[in-house]
Order: C-alpha cells, then structure tokens, then sequence
C-alpha cells in the first residue's frame, strides 16, 4: 500500500524543484554543483510527506482515482489508507532525523503542522467577502506552498550558513509554491478527467470556492450565497461552473500566478548564475503553462 504512489509515474515536480535548488545553492556559495547526500535526502523526503498527505486527503475527499489509477482508500479501504499514510509519514520522520540537522528537522516538522491545519482552513468558509481571499491565500500557502518553501530553505540549510541565502530559497518556494496551486485551481476548471488523472470540477463538488470562483463572484454576486452553502443545493455545481466560464475568474486567477511566479524569479535572481538557477526560473514558465 504504501509503495503505491511511488511507481515513478508522478510529475516528481517537489524533488525535481528540490534538487535544483540544492545545486543553485551549492553554486552560488562554493561554485560546486554537487548534491549533498542529506539534501538529496531532504528531496525524497519532501516527496514521501506529500505523497503521505495525499493518501489521507483522498479518504478525506472520498476520492477514487489520483494519477490515472484507484487510489488507496478505493482499493484497500479508509481505515488502511489512513494507515498507510500514517506509515509513509513515519518512515519521512526516520529519515529526517538522520539527516542529524536540528534546524532541517524543524523546518520540515512546520511543513507537516502546516498541512493539518491548511486542512482545517478548507473545511471552515469565511462570510465576509474581503476576508475570504485572504483565508483562500492563506489555506494556499499551508497546504501548498509551505512544502515546498520550506524544502527549499531545508536544502539551503544543508548548503550554506548565509540566512540571506535561506531567505531567497524560502521565499522563491513559496511563490512558486502559491502559483502551482492557483494554476492547480484553474485546471480543475479548464482540464479534463483524462488529462488529470482524477476527476474535473472536484473543487466545486467539494464545495470549495477557489481563486476562479472567488473572482468570478466579483463579476457575478449570485454566487455568493452558492459559496456560502458550499454548492450543496441540487444544480448549484452546474450553474456555479456557468458562472466562472461566463466570467474572467480563469483569467484573474492565471495572472495572479503569474505574478507570484515574477516575484519568485525576482527572489532566485539574487543567487549567483547557474544552469541551475535558469533551471528554476524555466521552471515557473512550466508551472503556468501545464496542464496536468
Ligand atoms: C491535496 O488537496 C492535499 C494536500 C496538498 C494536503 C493534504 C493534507 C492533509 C490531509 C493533512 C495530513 C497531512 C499529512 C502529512 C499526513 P486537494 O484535494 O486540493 O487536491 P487533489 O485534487 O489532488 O486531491
Ligand atoms: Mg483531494
């Protein structure tokens, strides 16, 4: 069960991000590009917590397909997926500590509160409009971006003293890290089941009002009162899906990703040249332009 996911399959996106960053790193301190053992480490590991994750969210989601196939709640049931998960998680745990750094471990045991209470903050809805972006921005950056921010500043960590080197890696993962999920948000609008390998319009099945349906509500107040009973009345899926196609939300919401992928690149800048640091800047025109 627990070696399910990992059948090399998955985009690999957060260790692929991870190690790109060690070698900018390791440049732009020592011109060596090597990859340190323990931050290839921090790369697996960053894997392992979000697949582990992702093996819980599905039985919280009552989903049945993630990446083209049955996911572990449909195939085993719930009470060995969340078990699984659990065991995944561990062995993320294990291999933490050996890497033997006080402050990786503590980065990275951030991320894990994080992700619970992201959780938490897309179950609870906001009914003040103003307020609702902002609890959607910040729901974004705990269930998204924290991983990857902070895998960053983890592999940073193990490359360099310099905090302001740190502070770059951090800051570069979070914006990214905010962009892949705002882009997330749209391909539930705008892809298809096949393309994704899990169903389209989830969100809105899940009574989630994300970035296209928070602008699109600008444009169209009827939706308001469908956020606010999170879709549960029969047709508000259908009309609430009219309402974004009819709207510019898909637009919005594409190029406030757009400006978090700027700012991430205006961060990465700083470092010193390396294929590796035009490697993550490429990487952000990736993130808006995918479509899985
Ligand atoms: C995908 O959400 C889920 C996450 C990014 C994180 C879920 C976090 C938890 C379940 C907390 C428990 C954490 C650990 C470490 C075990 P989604 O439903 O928006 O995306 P999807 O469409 O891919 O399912
Ligand atoms: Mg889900």
């Amino acid at each position: 069960m627990c070696e399910y996911y990992f059948d090399g399959k998955g985009k690999a996106f957060r260790p692929m991000l991870v190690v790109l960053m060690a070698r900018a790193c390791n440049s732009h301190y020592n011109n060596s590009r090597e990859v340190h053992p323990s931050q290839r480490s921090v790369a697996v590991i960053t894997e392992m917590i979000h697949t582990a994750s992702l093996v819980h969210d599905d039985v919280i989601d009552g989903s049945d397909s993630r990446r083209g196939k049955k996911t572990v709640n449909q195939i085993w049931g719930e009470r060995k997926a969340v078990l699984a998960g659990d065991f995944i998680l561990s062995a993320a745990s294990v291999a933490l500590a050996r890497i033997g750094n006080t402050t990786v471990i503590s980065v990275l045991s951030q991320v894990i509160e994080d992700l619970v209470r992201g959780e938490f903050l897309q179950l609870g809805s906001k009914e003040n409009e103003n307020e609702r972006f902002a609890h959607y921005l910040e729901k974004t950056f705990k269930k998204t971006a924290s991983l990857i921010a902070n895998s960053c500043k983890a592999v940073s960590i193990l490359a360099c003293p310099d905090p302001t080197v740190h502070e770059i890696a951090y800051l570069y993962g979070k914006n990214i890290g905010i962009a892949f999920q705002l882009i997330d948000d749209v391909l539930d609008f705008t892809s298809c089941a096949d393309q994704l390998g899990k169903p389209a319009a989830a969100d809105l099945r899940l009574g989630l009002a994300t970035g296209p349906v928070l602008f699109a509500c600008q444009q169209f107040p009827e939706l308001n009162a469908m956020i606010m009973r999170r879709f549960g009345l029969p047709g508000d899926v259908e009309r609430a899906w009219q309402y974004v196609t009819q709207s510019d939300g898909v637009g919005q919401t594409t190029y406030l990703a757009q400006r978090y992928c700027s700012e991430a690149i205006r961060e990465i800048s700083k470092l010193q040249p390396s294929p590796e640091r035009d490697a993550l800047i490429q990487l952000t025109e990736t993130v808006l332009t995918r479509d899985k």
